[in-house]
C-alpha cells in the first residue's frame, strides 16, 4: 500500500513536470511598513505550500515616492527581476503599460471587491491590478488624555488645535517635555500630498484639478487650509513633522508622545499590540471639519497587486496574485493588522468588525474616502502631486505664503498640462 502511494505520488509529479506545470521562482514586493513584511512573508509561504513554487521576497523602500521611482526603472529596463509588484492606488494610469491583464486568471471574481477600485485598476478593458487593501485618511486620538484634561472629541480643525494645545501644556507641564499636541505626514512626498488633499478638501478647497481637468488650486479656501496647516508647525506639532512619514508620526503616537496623529488605518493593529505603550487608550475619529462650513475628508489610499508584463513566469505570478488579494487573505490581514479589505462582504463579518470597531462605524469614511487627482491626470499624475506637495511644504516651512505658493502652483500645473492631461 505505501509503496503503491508512492508510486502514485512520483507519477503525479511526472505528469505535472510534463505538463509543464514545473515549479517556478517568483519574486514579490509587498511593502515594508508596519506589518507589510511580516504578512507578506507569512501568505507568499502559505501559497508556496499549496502549490510547489518558490517565492522570494523584494525588499523596497519606504515611501511609494520612493518605490514608484525604483519601479519605473525597472520597467525602463524591461527587467525581470520582479514579477508581482505593489501598485499604490494613483500608479494604474501611470504604469498600466508594463502590467499583465489578469481578466483571464481572476474568473470574475473582483467582482466581489469595491467596485470603485476596480474601476481605478482598468485600462482600456484591461484588469491591470487586483485590489488588495483599501486606506483612507483617520484622526487617532488618546481617549483617556482627552477626558484627564476635560475635553470633547474634536469636530473642526480648530477644536483640535485648542484640545492638542490643552493636552500638550497639561503634559508637559506635569514633566514630559518632549509631549505633542498633533502628528502627522509633512515630510515632501506622496504622503503629504495626502494629508493636504485631506486639508484642502476640508476647507471646501477643491481637490488640486477637478474632474474636467481644470486647475483650482489656487483658491481662497485652499489658501485658507494651508494657512490653518502652516499654524499647527511649532505649535502643536513639532518642527520635525516636516520631516515625517506615516512610520515617524506612527513612533511618536505610540511611544506616548501625542495626544492626535493622522495616519493609515494600519496604526490601529500596532497601537493596540502587546508591546504599545497607549494599548486600549486609542480612539477613532473621521478628520476634523474645516470651520463650520466645511466638512470631514479622507484622503483615498490602498494597494493593488499585479503581475509585471516582464515576468517569465506570468501563469505562477498571477495565481500568487489571486491568493495573496483572495477573502481569506484579506480577512486574516484585516482582523490581525487593520489593513481595510476591498471585499464589501468582510464588512459584515464578526471577527473583522471585533477586532476593527471603527470598519464599521466609520464606513462611511471608507466608502466616500477622496480620490487624488490620478485618473484626469493620468501620466502626469506623479507631476502633479510633486508640484502640489513641494508648493505646500513650501508653506508649512515657511518659506512661502499660501497665496504666494498657491499661485504659483497654479502657474505651474498648468504648465506641466499644457494644452492637455
Ligand atoms: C499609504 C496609502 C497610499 C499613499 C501612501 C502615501 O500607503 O495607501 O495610497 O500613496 O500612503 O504615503
Amino acid at each position: 500500500m505505501f509503496h503503491f502511494k508512492r508510486l502514485a505520488l512520483g507519477l503525479a509529479m511526472a505528469f505535472g513536470a510534463l505538463s509543464g506545470a514545473q515549479a517556478a521562482t517568483v519574486t514579490i514586493s509587498c511593502g515594508s511598513v508596519g506589518q507589510d513584511f511580516e504578512f507578506c512573508k507569512k501568505h507568499t509561504e502559505e501559497w508556496s505550500k499549496k502549490t510547489g513554487h518558490t517565492v522570494k521576497l523584494f525588499t523596497i523602500p519606504n515611501s511609494t515616492t520612493d518605490i514608484l521611482a525604483l519601479f519605473r526603472q525597472m520597467f525602463a529596463a524591461q527587467s525581470s527581476d520582479l514579477d508581482v509588484l505593489n501598485v499604490d492606488v494613483v500608479w494604474p494610469g501611470v504604469i498600466k503599460d508594463h502590467l499583465v491583464d489578469l481578466k483571464k486568471y481572476s474568473k470574475g471574481v473582483e467582482k466581489e471587491h469595491f467596485p470603485a477600485i476596480v474601476a481605478n485598476n482598468t485600462a482600456d478593458g484591461k484588469l491591470l491590478a487586483m485590489p488588495w487593501f483599501t486606506d483612507a485618511g483617520l484622526l487617532f486620538y488618546r481617549k483617556d488624555l482627552v477626558e484627564k484634561y476635560g475635553q470633547k472629541a474634536p469636530a473642526t480643525w480648530e477644536e483640535l488645535a485648542t484640545v492638542a494645545r490643552k493636552i500638550q501644556d497639561g503634559e508637559r507641564a506635569a514633566g514630559a517635555a518632549d509631549f505633542q499636541g498633533f502628528v502627522f505626514q509633512a515630510k515632501a512626498y506622496e504622503g503629504l500630498t495626502c494629508d493636504a488633499v485631506e486639508w484642502l478638501s476640508s476647507f471646501g478647497g477643491g481637490n488640486i484639478v477637478d474632474a474636467s481637468g481644470k486647475v483650482t488650486v489656487n483658491n481662497p479656501n485652499a489658501v485658507a487650509a494651508l494657512k490653518t496647516a502652516h499654524s499647527w508647525i511649532g505649535t502643536i506639532a513639532p518642527t520635525g513633522v516636516l520631516n515625517y512619514a506615516e512610520e515617524d508620526a506612527r513612533g511618536v503616537f505610540q511611544n506616548g508622545k501625542a495626544a492626535f496623529m493622522r495616519n493609515w488605518p494600519y496604526a490601529w493593529s500596532l497601537g493596540n499590540g502587546a508591546d504599545s505603550t497607549i494599548k486600549g487608550k486609542i480612539g477613532v475619529l473621521p478628520l476634523p471639519k474645516g470651520g463650520a462650513n466645511g466638512k470631514n475628508a479622507a484622503t483615498l489610499g490602498g494597494w493593488q497587486l499585479a503581475v509585471s508584463k516582464y515576468s517569465k513566469n506570468p501563469d505562477a505570478a498571477a495565481d500568487l496574485v489571486m491568493y495573496m488579494t483572495s477573502k481569506e487573505v484579506q480577512k486574516e490581514r484585516a482582523v490581525k493588522g487593520s489593513y481595510n479589505p476591498t471585499i464589501n462582504a468582510l464588512y459584515q463579518d464578526k471577527d473583522v468588525l471585533a477586532a476593527n470597531p471603527f470598519f464599521g462605524s466609520l464606513y462611511d469614511v471608507f466608502t466616500s474616502a477622496v480620490p487624488r487627482p490620478a485618473t484626469v491626470t493620468g501620466l502626469k499624475y506623479p507631476e502633479v502631486s510633486s508640484a502640489f506637495w513641494n508648493a505646500t511644504h513650501d508653506v508649512l516651512s515657511g518659506k512661502a505664503s499660501a497665496e504666494d505658493s498657491l499661485k504659483k502652483l497654479e502657474g505651474r500645473l498648468n504648465q506641466i498640462k499644457r494644452n492637455k492631461w
